[in-house]
């Protein structure tokens, strides 16, 4: 890594510092760049998250820690077609293999494509010609190419942190191969799995004719030729494994664990999102209840849940549908002084969250499908290593291909669900500690900063035009 080029970041979201700390909330993309980018002062431009009537074209900038934002407000109309429409009601959910959901609308389209042509516009004096430029995730796939046509020459990388689908189900994409071409004008893309990046070569070679190196990841078209590779995320271990020795971390878990007492915890943290498999989450502690009704009083399952994208329909279909089911589970189940089920729909600092982790015996990462997933390796971190819990994991999370030693399930089976919980319940210490030993060196070492290291290596190598 060349030390004196800059680092500029883009990303939908930006992590403005008076906004930092609500990290349960933001998902990871926002803590992951956060480290990254102390590491080299850098300018991170993006949305500024307001919604205004009139745009003015200004930059709102701020400089905190060596590390400046830059940020841009977008028209509700931007908002609705770009952020809402595109990016949510289309993009996500076909990249999340839900075909049933994706809607594909010309209009929002064109939003899409106009924000960022917007932000190329307004990112393009910004930046200096030696910075090298990363750009982050599906809601900014044709930036880089909105560069290049403004004539930047820059290093410029994208990466993507939600899964890449199969070829069969991307090309329900109207306009799928003017998306992708887009993307062959950046210098390195970078997937969270080779599952990911091998489905994204399989489309280049399958349905644009690419020439495609599969071990350098070389995709050659027209004369231009991008470089694609895995590189798995990781969470920033230091400051994480640093939060145990906090108050508030220490508080947050002898109040969940004074308030379960003889009852094990099981916890799930997850935006409310339907790719997390929540409902199926739900049906499948229901089937553990049926099953093993004895076993009531002895568990009571965490699950936390802050509200997300809630101007898109989806979303509020996922939510009324989860309170329902938690509400059955625990009209059913539920005694005098026993509650089952908590669900709470708001968010946790990351010090609280760790708290809650380690008062949990069990953790509950259940995606029907997720690029990658930081909970499942947070839950890890906040683990006691003398006596620590389970991690239960959808075999369909990125996570999965780097943490095979938890306990792995299938996520739309109740029946397997339900299993995994009984072994979870009664895996003797020895085992989770077996399991555990397993599996924290990889949450440790391929951290995120590991992760921006090896991105920004193979981009400066890339070289510039
Ligand atoms: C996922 C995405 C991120 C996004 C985050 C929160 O992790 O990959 O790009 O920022 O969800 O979603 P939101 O729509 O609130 O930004």
């Amino acid at each position: 890594m060349r030390e004196t080029s800059r680092l500029v970041v883009v990303s939908n979201r930006v992590a403005v510092p008076k906004a930092r700390g609500a990290a349960g909330a933001q998902g990871g993309l926002a803590g992951a760049l956060n480290a990254a980018l102390k590491k080299r002062s850098g300018v991170w431009f993006g949305w500024s998250g307001q919604e205004v009537e009139q745009q003015t074209g200004e930059i709102s900038t701020q400089t905190t820690d060596g590390v400046t934002t830059a940020t841009i407000d977008l028209s509700k109309r931007d908002v609705d077609e770009y952020y809402n429409g595109y990016a949510n009601s289309t993009l996500w959910p076909l990249f999340h293999y839900r075909l049933d959901l994706a809607e594909y609308e010309r209009e929002t389209g064109k939003g899409y494509e106009r924000v960022n042509e917007r932000f190329a516009q307004m990112l393009e004096p910004l930046v200096e010609p030696e910075d090298v430029v990363w750009i982050h995730d599906y809601h900014l796939i044709p930036l880089g190419e909105r560069l290049r046509a403004r004539g930047l020459k820059n290093r410029i990388g994208f990466f993507l942190h939600i899964p890449w689908p199969p070829t069969r189900l991307f090309v329900s994409l109207p306009f799928h191969e003017r998306l992708v071409r887009t993307m062959l004008h950046y210098d390195l893309l970078g997937f969270q799995t080779k599952e990911w990046l091998e489905s994204f070569l399989h489309y280049c070679r399958t349905e644009l004719g690419a020439e495609v190196d599969d071990d350098s990841g070389a995709v050659t078209l027209e004369g231009r030729t991008t470089v694609a590779r895995a590189y798995p995320i990781g969470i920033d271990w230091d400051h994480f494994s640093a939060l145990g020795e906090t108050g508030e971390a220490r508080q947050a878990q002898q109040r969940l664990m004074s308030s379960t007492r003889h009852r094990t915890a099981m916890i799930g943290v997850d935006r409310l999102d339907y790719s997390k498999g929540l409902p199926e989450r739900l049906d499948g502690i229901s089937r553990f209840f049926d099953r093993h009704p004895d076993r009531v009083r002895d568990l009571v399952f965490v699950q936390v849940a802050p509200p997300s994208r809630e101007d898109v329909e989806s979303y509020k279909e996922i939510r009324a549908l989860l309170e329902r089911k938690a509400g059955q589970i625990n009209g059913a189940r539920s005694e005098v002084d026993l509650v089952p089920v908590r669900y709470v729909n708001r968010g946790y600092s990351h010090a609280q969250l760790f708290g809650f982790f380690r008062a949990s015996k069990i953790g509950l990462v259940t995606p029907l499908r997720d690029g990658m997933n930081l909970v499942a390796k947070e839950y890890l971190a906040a683990q006691d290593p003398k006596d620590p819990g389970v991690l239960i994991l959808s075999r369909f999370a990125g996570a999965a291909a780097q943490l095979g030693d938890a306990v792995l399930v299938n996520p739309h089976s109740p029946d397997d669900l339900s299993h995994a919980i009984r072994i979870a319940l009664d895996m003797p210490l020895a085992e989770r500690r077996e399991r555990y030993e397993k599996l924290i060196g990889t949450v440790r070492d391929d951290n995120v900063q590991s992760w921006t290291e090896d991105f920004l290596r193979d981009l400066d190598a890339a070289g510039a035009r």
